[in-house]
């Protein structure tokens, strides 16, 4: 009887402390995204992923991989997705070969400086955002193009078919995509002269499927005749037909002159990490550098995620490269921007040194320019690494969400509206209250400033992270903070995704912070400091690889502000 109790008391003791183990293990266990050896895809729809992944299953290498993400997410994602916009890739091969490529939009030949301003010389706020005009010459159909000749291996048959099956059997929409439809329903009717196909009478709901009959035969022309399938012939004419219709400029000249640019990365140094960024005409890379750069010496580590004393000391950095920024930043093919010395110890040491740990800059005492920041949501950025260790780095998009909201009747597809990430006059901000003078003033052929971070790291030697967001002008911070995040904080890829953001850009002079960033002790030591803190919606919908220590891959897709989806295998 007492034996029988006692191993009643014991077993049930055991089974306490297993419960108490894995309870406890739940609580400390970092957060992991999806764990893989071989490749993995991460981006902003799992349609998209799964055919990358796909891909890479056949044999195909990242690069063949990314051409196939960036058309299926024309299809599948076309609040950011396109063939109709541009975007930037940062690569690096197994062998340690880096590069970029701008396959960015250009301005029309027939616009001109002051095309969005009135008689009297104020800006027309929606003419660069919302119609015909808004548009840029897009160059994703190139772009891909470009990196198939250069680094791909699969026939561009291969890679473009998903896409084209995507199209035609139609795509199942998610919440989200749903929402986003529904909620440019009016503007859709209104700025286009035909009903696109993405409206309809009742609103969409989840579950729904949608077809894009026009955009499966645009892109079935793009396979069978290549680039020339969007450039030239028909789809081009269709382009032209629509700008006839709605005022627009984009002639037949700019698409058969549309050539994307193989560039140099902007390469640094953080810690023992190389950084692997995107050249101008992206703001990403140079602004980056700068802020890792910055950051350096600091030791953020011990003062925490999001203390006080590191939410300052980030402030007041991205307050100084943001001016730079809006001063020296644009086309290089326009405008002749000072890198090296923009990244350069001796400048920056120069920049940074009035930093004070104690109180905030204000903006105005460091260039004393305008205002302004409105909210919008839509670029999209994927990473991809292989079995081989080829890394690929995509931002793209067509800048507002849905673009310029105008679909090219009868190609099914929309175009961007780039041209409002030119400065449309010095000093007057743009959609994300970014400001900007001569270098990034409109010219014929010229391409606009971004501030896309397409980013890779390597740490000894070896590829250690894939990295980008969407998200305007927070797109630089946000990738900044997640490098921080990883490096400094000790987190995981996907804690490093997950974790709530801020924003400050020298003017306005805020902090911006999703409300989860900062608890109200922080909030009101920030403000005593003399920071003003502005509680906004989403920072980041971060796309991301890390390279773990065994050489597997951590792939983490933001699943809490987006649909975004990482698959490996
Ligand atoms: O190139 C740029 O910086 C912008 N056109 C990016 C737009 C963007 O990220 C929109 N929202 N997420």
């Amino acid at each position: 009887m007492n034996l029988q109790r006692t191993w009643i008391i014991l077993g049930t003791l055991a089974l306490l402390l297993l419960v108490c183990w894995s309870c406890l293990k739940e609580v400390n266990e970092p957060l992991s995204g999806v764990i893989a050896e071989h490749g993995m895809v991460s981006s902003a729809h799992p349609a998209a992923t799964k055919v990358g992944l796909d891909i890479l299953k056949q044999g195909g290498n990242a690069f063949d991989a990314a051409i196939a993400v960036q058309f299926a997410l024309a299809v599948v994602y076309p609040s950011a997705g396109n063939i109709g916009g541009g975007g930037f890739l940062v690569f690096r091969q197994t062998d340690g070969t880096i590069g970029s490529l701008d396959f960015r939009e250009k301005a029309p030949l027939k616009s001109h400086r002051d095309m969005y301003l009135d008689e009297s010389g104020a800006v027309i706020r929606d003419l660069s955002i919302k119609g015909h005009l808004a548009a840029g010459v897009p160059g994703s159909v190139n772009g891909m193009f470009r990196i198939h000749e250069k680094l791909g291996s699969l026939p561009m048959e291969d890679l473009i078919t998903p896409a084209i099956q995507l199209a035609r059997n139609g795509v199942i929409l998610t919440e989200r995509e749903a929402q986003r439809l529904n909620h440019q329903k009016t503007d859709f009717i209104q700025i286009n002269h035909h009903t696109p196909s993405l409206v309809r009478d009742q609103p969409w709901v989840v579950g729904d499927t949608i077809f894009h009959p026009e955009l499966a035969a645009t892109l079935i022309r793009i396979r069978d005749q290549g680039e020339d399938g969007f450039y030239k012939g028909v789809t081009a004419q269709m382009i032209v037909d629509e700008m006839e219709a709605g005022n627009g400029i984009i002639t037949k000249e700019d698409l058969a002159n549309y050539q994307s640019t193989w560039r140099d990365a902007v390469v640094g140094n953080y810690k023992s990490f190389r950084v692997i960024g995107m050249p101008p005409p992206s703001s990403g890379g140079v602004a980056l550098l700068q802020l890792l750069k910055g950051i350096e010496s600091y030791d953020i580590k011990s003062w925490g995620f999001n203390s006080k004393k590191t939410v300052h000391i980030m402030t007041e950095l991205e307050r100084r490269v943001y001016a730079d920024r809006a001063t020296y930043l644009g086309d290089p093919d326009f405008f002749e921007v000072p890198i090296e010395t923009l990244v350069s110890d001796n400048y920056l040491s120069e920049r940074f040194a009035d930093i004070s740990l104690n109180t905030k800059t204000p903006s105005e005492s460091i260039k004393n320019d305008l205002l302004g920041m409105v909210e919008s949501l839509e670029t999209t950025h994927f990473s991809i690494v292989d079995t081989e260790g080829n890394a690929a780095a995509i931002t793209t998009t067509i800048n507002g969400s849905f673009g310029s909201k105008v679909m090219v009747k009868g190609a099914g597809f929309l175009l961007n509206n780039e041209m409002d990430d030119f400065s449309a006059k010095p000093g007057v901000p743009n959609m994300f209250g970014l400001v900007g003078g001569e270098a990034n003033a409109i010219e014929p052929g010229k391409r606009m400033l971004s501030s896309m971070t397409p980013t890779i790291l390597e740490k000894d030697g070896r590829l250690f992270m894939v990295v980008g967001t969407p998200g305007g002008s927070t797109i630089i911070t946000s990738v900044f903070q997640t490098i921080l995040n990883v490096i400094e904080h000790g987190m995981t890829m996907q804690e490093a995704v997950n974790a709530r953001k801020f924003h400050h850009q020298w003017l306005p002079d805020d902090i911006k912070f999703e409300p989860e960033a900062f608890d109200s002790v922080t909030i009101n030591e920030l403000e005593q400091m003399g920071h003003t803190l502005v509680p906004i919606g989403n920072i980041g919908r971060m796309d991301a690889i890390r390279v773990l220590e065994n050489g597997w891959l951590e792939g983490a897709a933001d699943n809490t502000r987006g649909d975004n989806t990482a698959l490996g295998y």
